[in-house]
């Protein structure tokens, strides 16, 4: 059984199509990037899933029932785009509300909700008003009502915006403890780093059709760029270099850029050097970075 799984999920409004004819199958344990400029159906999928939005066709299904049947939401946490929040409430408050919709008795409320505040990176504020709070701590008030009922599957739909770069990395640590323990994450995003360091797997959907989905590896096509750093890079060796790649970039005389190479290659490449005199100092391989594989689907494509 699927964690999540669409099939050719539909969103029509008027003329525009929202999300068109999806097919996706996500795992349990999964995290799963959803990647896509603006307006291109990233937000309107996840209502779908959750049941918030009807689909105009096809089918969906989260832990293996319809969306929005309460036996499976008991297990779904949700991080909406545009949370909204009761200015008067405190933090526990919020929260403590939030777990009564899960029926979580009293103890566990108690003890869960510092627990969870502590992990947001909000311990010490829980009798303080949401009003004080910045946009950042609110964001992170909501990541932590997503986690409440300890879910097997969580929505996140763009969990960083408004946060600092120690907030977005502490959101990714939760992304990876979340993972460690087996929930699947299903991750809207236009934060390429952050999909890079978190996701199993990504789809990108443009204009509402899913273009690509597969791992970081499979869509960079299976090669890798590599950057050299070696001293004696002479112009032969450098053009002999065109044999495992495309070289692309030469400063100065030490430093090359090698691109689509194979990973097989490296230790051939390495040796080949130095049996030519180059005095070898890095031979760095990158994945292909997700930013350009990115722009070229959503522009190059157009
Ligand atoms: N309630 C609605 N009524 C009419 N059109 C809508 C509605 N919700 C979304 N749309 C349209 O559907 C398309 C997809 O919107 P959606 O919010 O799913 O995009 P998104 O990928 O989440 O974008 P963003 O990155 O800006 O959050 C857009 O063209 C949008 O204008
Ligand atoms: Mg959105």
């Amino acid at each position: 059984m699927w964690a999540i799984e669409a099939i050719s999920l539909r969103k029509e409004y008027g003329r525009t199509v929202a999300v068109a004819d999806l097919n996706l199958q996500v795992r349990q344990g999964e995290v799963f990037g959803f990647l896509g400029a603006n307006g291109a159906g990233k937000t309107t999928t996840v209502k779908m899933l959750l049941g918030l939005v009807r689909p105009s066709a096809g089918q969906a299904f989260v832990l293996g029932r319809r969306p929005g049947d309460p036996a499976a939401m008991a297990h779904i946490g949700f991080l909406p785009e545009h949370f909204r929040f009761h200015p008067w409430l405190t933090a526990a408050d919020f929260l403590d509300y939030h777990a009564r919709m899960y029926s979580m008795p009293a103890e566990e409320r108690r003890r869960r909700i510092p627990e969870l505040l502590e992990r947001v990176g909000l311990a010490g504020w829980e009798r303080t008003r949401l009003a004080k709070f910045s946009k950042g701590m609110l964001q992170r008030l909501g990541l932590a009502q997503a986690l409440l009922n300890h879910p097997r599957v969580v929505f996140l739909d763009e969990p960083t915006s408004g946060l600092d770069p120690l907030g977005r990395r502490e959101v990714r640590e939760i992304i990876r403890q979340l993972r460690d323990a087996g929930v699947t994450v299903f991750l809207n995003s236009h934060m390429l780093g952050e999909v890079e360091a978190v996701c199993d797997r990504v789809g990108i959907i443009r204009q509402g059709e899913l273009v690509r989905v597969g791992t970081l590896e499979e869509l960079a096509g299976g090669t890798l760029q590599v950057e050299i750093r070696a001293q004696g890079l002479t112009p032969e060796l450098t053009a002999g270099l065109a044999r495992w790649g495309r070289v692309v970039r030469q400063e100065g005389n030490d430093r090359v850029l090698l691109e689509a190479a194979k990973e097989e290659a490296l230790p051939a490449i390495a040796s080949w050097l130095v049996e030519n005199g180059a005095r070898l100092y890095a031979l760095t391989p990158c994945r292909r970075p997700l930013e350009d594989l990115f722009v070229q689907i959503v522009e190059g494509e157009r």
